[in-house]
């Protein structure tokens, strides 16, 4: 298949919307940018289209996709039950970085569910993602872009990387704004509940409805507990090489990290150190990437994604990370490390 790249970087082009909104209501796929990570788009309400986003990225068909809406009253097609909780919270961060979890109506179909009877609902807060489900009918199911397994897209070249030739296009809009995918509230229960971090975080939420839980799969709490949302069980996020997250007070965290480093360039390999804009200059050897600056939390989970696929093209032999426990996104941030790192952490 020939996939078309259509520059959007500079705004929307009208024309090039329509031909991608043809393309989706045709039951193709189309690939866009968002405020969190590039998307995989098709028509969620076809399941012949949303069965090929699970063939293009490689992906266990008992993994669900999220359905993305432009419109806050498109919501009540495809969700049977909306709590008040629930209108609250879009009313606050829609658009924005946070799905959540319903009841879905029979127009929804498994395929898009991955077989469950709830659906995962976001609008997204990016021009380009709001036109394009629009021009596509309203309802674009759409998992990050990325071959099941690697990191997911933050640019447009990401996409290009792992969906030329098996997608009919992709859009590029530039780099990614927030960088790890949106948070994820499961609504369908009584205390509504986190089941994936992202950049709007537990105390945003309780701030606006109250008492909102964490699934302990995913807060650290039970290392055993089989996660809610289906995807958060897989290695996601993994580069190829193995990873190790060195843990502690920040002189010391570098002191190791460099003892590390040494041993292995004196063995003849080379790994990779993903510092902070703080710390980069103070490591003596391998490939030093600054993720970014711990004073701008969002300079860090922008960068996160795309510091590891660098890595992965540079076939580095191992890849050393500091911790990034930051006030807002620590949550999210971690998590994507933590699995990025089969949960490898040294406390020094
Ligand atoms: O920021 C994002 O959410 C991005 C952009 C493109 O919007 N999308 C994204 O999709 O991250 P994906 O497919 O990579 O992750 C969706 C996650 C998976 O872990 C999946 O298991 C979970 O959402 N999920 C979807 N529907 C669910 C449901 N009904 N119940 C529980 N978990 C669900
Ligand atoms: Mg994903």
């Amino acid at each position: 298949m020939n996939t078309i790249i259509v520059d959007m970087k500079a705004g929307i082009d009208e024309a090039a919307i329509a031909q991608a909104g043809r393309i989706l209501q045709a039951g193709g796929l189309v690939a866009f940018p968002t405020e969190t990570v590039y998307g995989l788009g098709a028509n969620a309400l076809d399941e012949t289209a949303s069965g090929k986003i699970y063939r293009a990225k490689g992906r266990p068909s008992d993994n669900p996709l999220i359905v993305h809406i432009a419109r806050m009253e498109d919501l009540y097609r495809i969700a049977a039950v909306v709590p008040e909780k629930a209108e609250r919270l879009a009313e606050k961060f829609w658009p924005g970085p946070l799905t959540m979890i319903f009841p879905k109506k029979d127009c929804v179909p498994y395929t898009t569910t991955g077989g469950l009877e709830t659906v995962a609902v976001r609008m997204p807060e990016h021009p380009v993602a709001l036109a394009l489900i629009k021009a596509g009918g309203g309802f674009v199911a759409a998992p990050s872009a990325n071959s099941s397994g690697r990191p997911s897209p933050t640019r447009a070249q990401h996409v290009a990387e792992d969906m030329t030739g098996k997608i009919e296009m992709i859009i590029d809009g530039g780099s990614v704004g927030i960088g790890v995918e949106s948070t994820i509230v499961d609504m369908s229960g009584d205390v509504p509940m986190i089941l994936r971090p992202g950049y709007i975080n537990r105390e945003m939420l309780e701030e606006t409805i109250g008492e909102v839980g964490t699934d302990p799969a995913i807060s650290g709490e039970d290392t055993t507990a089989r996660p809610k949302a289906p995807g958060m069980k897989y290695r996601h996020y993994a580069p190829k090489a193995d990873m190790l997250i060195v843990e502690g007070e920040e002189a010391r965290v570098v002191s190791r990290i460099n003892e590390l480093v040494e041993k292995e360039l004196k063995e003849g390999r080379m790994p990779g150190i993903i510092a902070s804009e703080e710390t980069k200059d103070r490591y003596v050897g391998g490939i030093v990437r600054s993720i970014g600056s711990r004073m701008d939390e969002l300079s860090i989970s922008r960068h996160l994604f795309g510091v590891l696929r660098e890595f992965d093209s540079q076939n580095v032999s191992r890849i050393y990370s500091e911790a990034f426990d930051t006030p807002v996104m620590g949550q999210a941030i971690m998590n994507r490390l933590l699995k990025a790192a089969g949960h490898q952490v040294l406390e020094v």
